[in-house]
Order: C-alpha cells, then structure tokens, then sequence
C-alpha cells in the first residue's frame, strides 16, 4: 500500500526522499512523487507508474531545498494518473497520506460551497483543502492540524509540509501506522522503520490517533485528545531492516529459499530440549473455543491451523476472513481466545476484527511477523513468527512460518487439554526438527519445476486439489499462482470435485494433485482418477510410496520427500510456491511486485 516518508535534513533531501521511497516500493503502489521547501517556496514532481519515472523526471526538473515529503501511492480513489498522485498541494499545504477518509463526499461538498474547487479524484485532497482553509482562517499549522483532524473519519497516516516553514513538518496517525525518525540535527517520518533505516535507528512509532509537531530540534507529539503524551525512542535493529536480494533474481526466490533457517529459527525459538517454549499466558487448559482470522495467505494457515487444533487438541476451532468476521458480528464466547494471524501485522481487517474480539474473548493472541505492528501491540499476547523481513508481495516465508507457530500452538493445546502427552508433544518436536531439512530437499526440486512450469504458463485455467490440510495447501497454491502469472487458478477440496468444478475439466486444464501418502490418499487418488477419466493433466505432488502407486497415467509428477502428516502443508508449500514463481517467470510478469497488488493491505 502506499508510503511516506517525511525528511528535515541538513542536506538536499530530493534524493534522501526517493531513496526512501525505493525502500517502500515493496508494499505496491503505482505512482509516486515528492514536494520540497527551497528558498521558502513549496514545489512539488509527480510521476505515474515505478520510481524511476520519478527519478527521470528529477533529473529534467531538479527540486532543491532541505524539507521535503514523498509518497508512493496504490491508487483507491480515482485511477493511477499524475493529478492523482501524491503529494497533493492547496495553496501554502502539500500533505501525503495512506489510508482512506471515510467521509471525503461530505467533506468535499463542504469545501465546494465554501468556493473550493478540486484538482484530482482522491479523498486526500479533502485534506490539502481543509488545511488551507483552517489556515486561512488565520489559524497556525499546528492549531490547523489540530482542527482538520478532528474533521477526518477513516483510517489515515498524513504528513504535511508548509510554504514558507523549512523547519516544520506535522504528521498524523490513526489506523496506518507511521514512524518518527531521530537523526543528528535531522528528523525524518516514514510509513515504516524500513524506510528510515538508512538515515537513523532511533524510531519513536505513533500511537492510535497521535500526531505530532516536527522540528530539526525533536518531536512534540499529541494524543487524540491533543494532550500532549510522552512515547518513547526504540533503537531499532538496522540488520533486521536489510532489504536486500543476496543475489537471487527477486525477493520472492531468495524468500522461498531462505525457509529452511527461518523455519528453524522460529522453531529454536519456540521449543527447548524435550518441549515447548511458548510464553506462560499460552495456557489453553480452561479455553472452550479458539476462532482464526486473518486475510489472504495467513487466512490459508488459519485454515491448516483449524485441522490441527481440532485433531491434536479436540479444540472447537473456527475460522473466518476478517472482512467478513468483522461485519457479521459472531458470537464470541468469555472462554475462548481469537487468535489474528498477520505478516505485516498492520491489515486493516485483521486490525478490525482483533478490536471486535477484544472485550469479548478471554484473550488476544496474535500471530506476527512484524513484533512492532498495530495487530502486535493491541494483542494480549504476540508471538513473532521469526521469518525475517518479507519483501515479496506474495507471501512465502511468513506463511510456513505462521504454519510453523500455529502447529506449535496446537500441540500446546493438545498438551494443556489432555489429549497429548509431554512425551508424545516431544516426538512431534522431534520430527519437526527434521523439516528444515526435508525443505531443503524440496527446494532441490526448482530445475523441475521451472521445466514443468514453461507448460504451466501456457494454461489459461488451473485447478489445484488436495484434502484435510491439504485442501487449505490447495488454495494457497492457487492463490500464489494466481496473483504473480495472472493464471487464473482454482483450490478446491478433491472431495468436491464432482459436485461441480468438474465440468472444467478437459486436456487443456492442468490439474496440480496435492497428495502425501497419508491416511486419505486413496480417496484423493480416485478423485485424481476422475480427473486423468476425462483426459486432464495431472500433476502429482506426493512422495516415493505415492508416485510409486497412483503416478502412472499423470501428465508429470514431483516426488517430495516423505514427511510426517503434521508437516506436510509446511513442506507442500515449497513446491506449490516454486510453481506459481517459474510460471510467472515463464510468463514474464512483475513477480516482486504483481499488478495491483499491495504488500501491507492498510484499507478495507
Ligand atoms: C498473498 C498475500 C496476501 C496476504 C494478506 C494478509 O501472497 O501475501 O494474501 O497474506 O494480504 O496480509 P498480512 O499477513 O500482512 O495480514
């Protein structure tokens, strides 16, 4: 989603400026620009589509000055067009913001019988026009933002630099999160640390509904009710701010490749010699219900985590997409717990749904990649997933790490409720050790699927199958594939094949079979049966023992190695991840940073 970043410096700050923008480029945007203050005069370059634009268009229209903002913005309101872009400007105000102003319509109305008239079709542009009302109205920036911020519903992070104020930036938070960076004599504000990594490690993170008044000298911050509050200085750890390929043509394949270590990160972390290590609140003895929500991927680990919950603990466990669990105001129970599960820790949903569940549940429990995110901080207990910084848009490393931690959840749960001994939790922690290394050998399977893949790219239509926690496996694999080859692709339980999604099937669909040899692969196989009945092409997905069995007749197989059935998805996710990569490689398409796609969903 859209960035800011926010720079006093001592020096130019246009390359200051873009350079942090680079950084948020991860999070998806589609157009981007900056405004500076030189010689007292506000100036401002806009650039539709990647930075570089930006960049050309610097290099013929060069902005000096020493205090600037930047924004890199996916559109919401009105198309990727430069009178789009950010920032926008009002007379003597330039502003950047992420999020959405709910009530921009009415605003707007407002503004136009007062003799208003508007450049763009964003809802930002309601707020560039209210400062400079409140401002010509007599009022100082700093009273005006105190009043403009009380007109504004909805979600927001907002920066704003002033004409004529080269030593003066007034910044906002409510629902997007937004970081104050210390420096020498210098002081920046970015959407995230990572963009302030380069200039300072000393972050000072708003709270719900703080702003704050910005001098080269320090930060006066306020709190919702303009009181002013006291918020502290973190030293953030740079290393883990490092965004960097290491060599691999894109984020998503080093991602891919880094789970083995962070797998076994997370596992370290979680487990000590003959059991769990998880905090001492984890205790799930009185809890009658757990409900799952997240969005997207993580939505597909609830979904894995829903079997395991189930199966190892006899815990009721349901799960919900949190656009939809927000609205339909479920019933929530005082002994159970929600548990929210977020890579970035900052979707907006997720958020909702988390402050839903708060006064109605017995505990909070989030699962993070990001310890310092909303989702984190508004939790009772938040535990890291440990997967390191996800750049990719497509999740990869973060999902088999939330898996990683849910399984452990499980396996708590299955302890503290009676159903699993220490002895028998220590046999599965046991084995689990072996799944770094059975990754690795997953990982080897890339030459193959890069091959198969070249085929794959060819399809118009994919459909993916697999059952119990394979299904969910199955959903997430077309979803990966989906939003970076722009195939369009299907998940779908085996069982249900025939109650429908089996009239697509014919020699040009490619049907990818998710199949260890467990417990269910013999009905799974006759399901695949079906499909190779009416000429599909199946690809297998399973190891020796099951290729040995049912591959005959397949288009292609993979042979994965056997693994115990608690960490199959965690393993199957390898592959599934490769496919969707070599096909969008072979497809050509913007793997990093697919079309329309934002890394951090901050808006509804
Ligand atoms: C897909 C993907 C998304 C996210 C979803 C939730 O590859 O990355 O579906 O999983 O937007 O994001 P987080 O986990 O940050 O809440």
């Amino acid at each position: 989603m859209c960035g800011i970043v926010g720079v006093l410096g001592t020096h130019q700050v246009a390359p200051l400026l873009v350079e942090s923008l680079k950084r948020l480029e991860y999070r998806g945007y589609d157009s981007a620009g900056i405004a500076t203050i030189s010689d007292g005069r506000l100036d401002r370059r806009r650039a539709v589509g990647k930075l570089v634009n930006l960049s050309d268009l610097l290099v013929h229209e060069p902005l000096a000055g020493r205090a600037g903002i930047g924004h890199t913005r996916w559109a919401t309101h009105g198309a990727a067009t430069v009178a789009n872009a950010h920032p926008h400007r009002a007379g003597t105000v330039a502003v950047v913001h992420n999020g959405i102003i709910e009530n921009f319509r009415e605003l707007r109305e407002e503004l136009s019988k007062d003799g208003y008239s508007f450049e763009s079709e964003t809802d930002t542009e309601t707020v560039a026009l209210l400062m400079r009302r409140a401002l010509a109205s007599g009022k100082a920036p700093q009273e005006a933002t105190a009043e403009v911020l009380g007109r504004l519903h909805g979600a927001f992070a907002l920066c704003f630099l002033f004409e004529g104020e080269e030593d003066l930036l007034i910044c906002a938070r409510k629902g997007s999160p937004l970081a104050i960076g210390h420096g020498d004599g210098e002081m920046f504000v970015g959407s995230d640390a990572i963009a302030l990594a380069p200039m300072t490690d000393r972050i000072t993170y708003l709270e719900e509904g703080d702003w704050a008044v910005i001098t080269r000298a320090g930060a006066q911050i306020f709190d919702a009710q303009n009181r002013r509050a006291n918020r502290a200085i973190s030293r953030i750890q740079v290393d883990a701010t490092r965004i960097e390929k290491a060599g691999y043509k894109h984020f998503m394949a080093k991602e891919i490749a880094e789970q083995p270590v962070v797998l076994a990160d997370a596992l370290r972390h979680y487990t000590r010699e003959g059991g769990l290590n998880l905090p001492e609140d984890i205790d799930f003895s009185a809890v009658d219900r757990v409900t799952l929500v997240a969005c997207g991927t993580a939505h597909y680990a609830c979904h894995v985590a829903k079997y395991l919950f189930e199966s190892l603990a006899g815990l009721p466990c349901d799960i919900d997409v949190a656009s939809e669990f927000r609205y339909r105001e479920p019933p929530l129970s005082d002994r159970s717990w929600a548990l929210f599960i977020s890579q970035s820790g900052e979707t907006a949903d997720t958020l909702a749904a988390l402050r839903y569940s708060r006064d109605k549940v017995a505990k909070v429990v989030s699962v993070v990649n990001v310890p310092t995110s909303s989702i984190a901080r508004e939790s009772d207990v938040a535990l890291p997933i440990m997967a390191g910084i996800e750049v990719g848009v497509a999740s990869t490393k973060a999902f088999t790490c939330q898996l990683a931690v849910l399984t452990l959840l499980a396996l708590k749960a299955g302890q503290d409720r009676g159903c699993l001994s220490r002895e028998q939790v220590a046999a599965h922690l046991e084995n689990f050790r072996c799944l770094p290394g059975l990754m690795n050998h997953a990982l080897s399977l890339a030459d193959d699927i890069a091959a198969l893949s070249e085929q794959l790219a060819e399809a118009q239509d994919i459909l993916f199958l697999g059952r119990g926690p394979m299904y969910p496996l199955a959903l997430e694999g077309a979803l990966k594939l989906k939003e970076i080859s722009y195939i369009h692709a299907e998940g779908y339980a085996s069982g249900e094949l025939k109650h429908g999604p089996i009239a697509l099937i014919d020699n040009r669909v490619p049907v990818i079979v998710l199949a260890p040899r467990d417990h269910l692969f013999e009905k799974t196989v006759s399901n695949m049966q079906e499909v190779m009945a009416r000429h599909g092409k199946v690809l297998l997905l399973s190891d020796a023992a099951g290729i040995q069995e049912a591959g005959a007749g397949c288009w292609k197989t993979l042979t994965l190695p056997q693994v115990p059935d608690l960490f199959a998805p965690i393993l199957y996710a390898v592959p599934a991840q490769l496919l969707a990569y070599h096909t969008a490689i072979a497809k050509g398409t913007d793997v990093d940073q697919p079309r329309n796609l934002a890394k951090s969903v901050t808006v509804e």
